[in-house]
C-alpha cells in the first residue's frame, strides 16, 4: 500500500519550517554564556557549538551544495563530520566562536532562502525533492539536535545550570483506564509495521510490511518513578539475578544505584531538571534510565520489555478495524493538547495528564514525556533502502543498538510519529529515557 506524496510545499512553507527551527535553536541556547556553549561538559556529548555548526553545515551540504549535483556525507568538512569527529574528542577541537558559528548559520540560510524564492533546484536528486523531503529532513535534522543540545544542558554541573526557558506547564495527572495489574492486551494476528510515507519518515521507516505478532499484554503507561523507586527499595540494584551478564558487568563499573540525576536526602528522592531540583514525583514517567536498568526493572516486576514490533502495534495499531494510525490518537499532528513533546516544558508529565493521548487498544502516552527502549536491536526492515546517505541508518544497524520509540518532552512534534525509529548504546541514560513493560498473553 503506498500513498502518493503530499503536494511540495511552497517556498513560502519552506521558509517557515526552516525558520521555526532556526528560532528554537537560538532560544535553546539563549541563555547560556559563550565560554559555556564552547565548553565541552562530558565527554558524552559535543560543545553545544559543535552542535550549531553541524546543524548549519548539515544543512548547507543539502541544501546547497547538492544544487550543484549528488553529495556524499563524507564532503562535510571534518570539523563536523561526526564520524571523523567522535563526540569524545569535540572539547579539543579548534572550534569557530560563537559569533563565527551564527554568522554561518545565518548565511548559509540566507543562500538556501534565496535558492528556494528563486526556485532554483539545481541539479538537486529529484527525489529528494519529491514532495518537498528534503526540507523536512533538514528541519528534522536540526529538531534532533535541539534534543542533543538539551540533553548536554541537562549534564552540566552545578555551578554553571542551564537557565530553562520554561514556556508550558504539563497538566496533572489523570486515572488511567486499565487492567488491574496496569497491563492492555493487543490481541496478535497480522498488523503492518513501518509506513510508505516519503514527505517525512526517514528511511529506516520504510517500507511499509506486514509482521505476524502472537498476543501479548503491555503496560497501559510508561513504567513511573514511584514504580521504579519499589524496585530500588527491594534490593533491585543489589540482585544480581535480576541482571544480565552484560548489565550487571555494566552495573559494577558504573556503580549505578538508581537513575541518573537521582539523589536521596532523609530519606526522599530528589532529582533535577536543569536548574532546578525537585522531590522525585511517583506519579511521572521513570526517565534517565539505561537498557540494562530497564531489563532488570522488567525481571523484577515478571515482565519483559516489548519488542519494536509490539511497541508499534501498540502505538498505531487498531486491530477492530486491521487500519494503522500516524500517532496513536488518529493521524494529527501533535498540538499542545495532545501530548508533553516540544522542549519547553523541561520534564515528563504525570501518567494520564494527555488522556487524547491514547492509543487504540487503549496505552496512554506512548508519545511525549520519555523515550521507551524497547527489547529490539536497531535493523533494517525488510526492503529497506538506504535515502539519502547511508550515514544516517545504515552504519548504526547491528547489535550494538537498541531501539527507543514515542519521543520525549525533548522531541519537536516534527521529529516524531509512530513509525519512527530513535536507538542507542544500551549503557546510555544521558538521554530522555524511560521504558514500558510486556509480557506473553
Ligand atoms: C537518531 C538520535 C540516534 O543523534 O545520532 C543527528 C540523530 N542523525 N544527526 C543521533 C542524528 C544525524 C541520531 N539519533
Ligand atoms: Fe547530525
Amino acid at each position: 500500500m503506498s500513498r502518493p506524496n503530499p503536494p511540495a510545499p511552497t517556498p513560502r512553507d519552506v521558509a517557515a519550517l526552516l525558520q521555526d527551527a532556526r528560532e528554537r535553536t537560538l532560544l535553546l541556547v539563549s541563555p547560556v554564556p559563550e565560554a559555556e556553549l564552547m565548553n565541552q561538559h562530558d565527554k558524552l556529548m559535543s560543545p553545544v557549538v559543535w552542535d550549531m555548526g553541524h546543524i548549519a553545515h548539515f544543512e548547507e551540504l543539502w541544501l546547497v551544495r547538492n544544487l550543484e549535483g549528488p553529495v556524499r556525507f563524507g564532503e562535510m568538512p571534518g570539523m563536523f563530520n561526526p564520524f571523523e569527529n567522535p563526540r569524545s574528542v569535540r572539547g579539543q577541537l579548534a572550534l569557530p566562536r560563537l559569533a563565527d558559528t551564527l554568522d554561518h548559520m545565518a548565511t548559509v540560510r540566507r543562500t538556501v532562502l534565496d535558492h528556494v524564492q528563486a526556485g532554483d533546484t539545481g541539479r538537486a536528486d529529484p527525489g529528494l525533492l519529491d514532495g518537498g523531503y528534503v526540507y523536512r529532513m533538514v528541519a528534522q535534522h536540526e529538531y534532533q539536535h535541539n534534543e542533543t543540545i538539551l540533553q548536554a544542558l541537562q549534564l552540566r554541573g552545578d555551578e554553571t545550570r542551564y537557565r530553562a526557558p520554561r514556556a508550558i506547564a504539563t497538566p496533572p495527572g489523570r486515572p488511567v483506564v486499565a487492567s488491574e495489574d496496569g497491563m492492555v492486551r493487543f490481541p496478535g494476528g497480522t498488523v503492518e509495521i513501518g509506513t510508505d510515507d516519503r514527505a517525512a519518515a526517514y528511511d529506516n521507516e520504510r517500507p511499509r510490511h506486514a509482521v505476524e505478532l502472537a498476543p501479548f499484554r503491555i503496560g497501559a503507561w510508561a513504567v513511573t518513578n514511584g514504580e521504579f523507586a519499589r524496585f530500588i527499595d527491594d534490593g533491585g540494584y543489589q540482585a544480581r539475578s535480576l541482571w544480565s551478564d552484560a548489565g550487571w558487568k555494566h552495573r559494577e563499573e558504573a556503580g549505578l544505584v538508581a537513575p541518573q540525576f537521582w539523589e536521596r536526602h532523609d530519606g526522599t528522592w530528589w532529582t533535577r531538571s536543569m536548574d532546578r531540583e525537585m522531590p522525585v514525583d511517583p506519579d511521572r514517567p521513570v526517565c534517565h534510565v539505561c537498557w540494562y536498568e530497564a531489563e532488570a526493572y522488567c525481571n523484577w516486576a515478571g515482565r519483559r520489555l516489548p519488542t519494536e514490533h509490539e511497541w508499534e502495534a501498540a502505538a498505531s495499531w487498531d486491530p477492530s478495524s486491521a487500519t494503522k494510525r500516524t500517532f496513536p490518537w488518529g493521524d494529527e499532528p501533535p498540538t499542545a493538547f495532545d501530548a508533553n513533546l516540544d522542549q519547553l516544558s523541561f520534564e515528563p508529565a504525570q501518567t494520564g495528564a494527555y488522556p487524547g493521548n491514547l492509543s487504540p487498544i487503549g496505552c496512554y502516552g506512548m508519545i511525549g514525556d520519555v523515550w521507551e527502549w524497547t527489547a529490539s536491536d536497531f535493523a533494517p526492515w525488510p526492503g529497506y533502502q538506504t535515502f539519502p546517505y547511508p550515514e544516517y541508518s545504515e552504519v548504526f544497524f547491528g547489535p550494538d543498538y537498541k531501539v527507543l520509540r514515542g519521543g520525549s518532552w525533548a522531541t519537536r512534534p516534527g521529529a516524531i510519529r509512530n513509525t519512527f525509529r530513535n536507538w542507542d548504546y544500551p549503557i546510555r541514560r544521558q538521554i530522555f529515557s524511560g521504558f514500558r513493560v510486556a509480557q506473553d498473553d
